[in-house]
């Protein structure tokens, strides 16, 4: 499905995470070459919403949706249909029936996830560019606490891939969980208990009250890769079938 984009599209990059078989798809993009005609090139519905907004943002979303129909190529597409996603209420993604996914951008790639519903409940993925000094100053007291990020400086991160790496997970717990939800949580709502950097996990923990007015279980754990300047972080997983009774979507 390369098609020519004029340099809008860059490098594409697949890969399967192991564990979960959910299949990752990133590809560079540059906004500064932009068109929308791109929309008909690369077979991506347009929505009107999109069409009203600013080029930028028409970009960053042609990008994730491309990344999308990429990613979707690769479950099968003949049990799948169309590999058009749709916008939900929140701006949560709709998928195809059968799959669970989630995207994310950031000014110069975008990143999509895909599983198919017989092996998973949830997903969620978020990549950042590292904070810088200043903005973490901002940002940290906002997404966490004081002895969450301690706990990751203390298992080997600098204050800043710390801060990064919290708001990245919670921000893919959120889309994960948001379909289940459909409800918006803030960051207080969940805590990062326990950092493994061999293995690359952040274990997340929901609050007692939120997890169990949703029924959801409390621990997650989030998959996350660290670059030299971003952080991208995947949660993912299946509800036990209690958890999975509660939930009325
Ligand atoms: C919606 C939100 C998650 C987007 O994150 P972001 O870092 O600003 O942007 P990203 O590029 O990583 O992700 C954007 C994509 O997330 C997806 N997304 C947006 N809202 C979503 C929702 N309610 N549920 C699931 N996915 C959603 C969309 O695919 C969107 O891209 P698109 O609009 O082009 O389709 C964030 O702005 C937000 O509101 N967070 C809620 C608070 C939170 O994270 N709480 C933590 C709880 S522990």
């Amino acid at each position: 499905m390369m098609r020519e984009t004029g340099g809008f599209i860059g490098e594409v990059c697949t890969e399967m995470a192991p564990a979960s078989g959910v299949r990752v798809v990133r590809c560079a993009f540059d906004s500064d070459r932009y068109q929308p005609g791109l929309f008909t090139e690369l077979r991506i519905a347009m929505p009107e919403s999109i069409a009203r907004s600013v080029p930028k943002r028409q970009a960053e979303f042609l990008a994730g949706r491309y990344a999308a129909a990429l990613a979707l190529q690769y479950l099968s597409p003949a049990a799948i249909g169309s590999t058009q996603v749709g916008i939900g209420e929140r701006r949560n993604p709709l998928w195809p029936n059968g799959v669970v996914g989630s995207i994310s951008h950031t000014d110069v790639v975008a990143v999509c996830a895909v599983g198919l519903r017989t092996g998973l409940d949830y997903l969620g993925i978020d990549r950042e560019a590292l904070m810088s000094a200043r903005v973490c100053d901002e940002v940290a007291p906002v997404v966490s606490s004081r002895p969450e990020r301690e706990r990751l400086c203390a298992g080997g991160l600098s204050e800043q891939a710390a801060t990064t790496l919290i708001f990245s997970a919670k921000e893919s717990l959120f889309k994960a969980l948001y379909p289940l939800v459909r409800d918006y949580f803030g960051f207080e709502v969940a805590e990062a208990t326990a950092l493994c950097l061999e293995e690359q996990i952040l274990v997340l923990r929901l609050s007692e009250s939120f997890a169990s007015k949703y029924h959801l279980p409390r621990e997650y754990r989030c998959q996350f890769t660290l670059g030299e300047h971003w952080i991208q972080s995947l949660t993912c997983g299946k509800l036990l079938g209690r958890a999975r009774a509660g939930v009325s979507g």
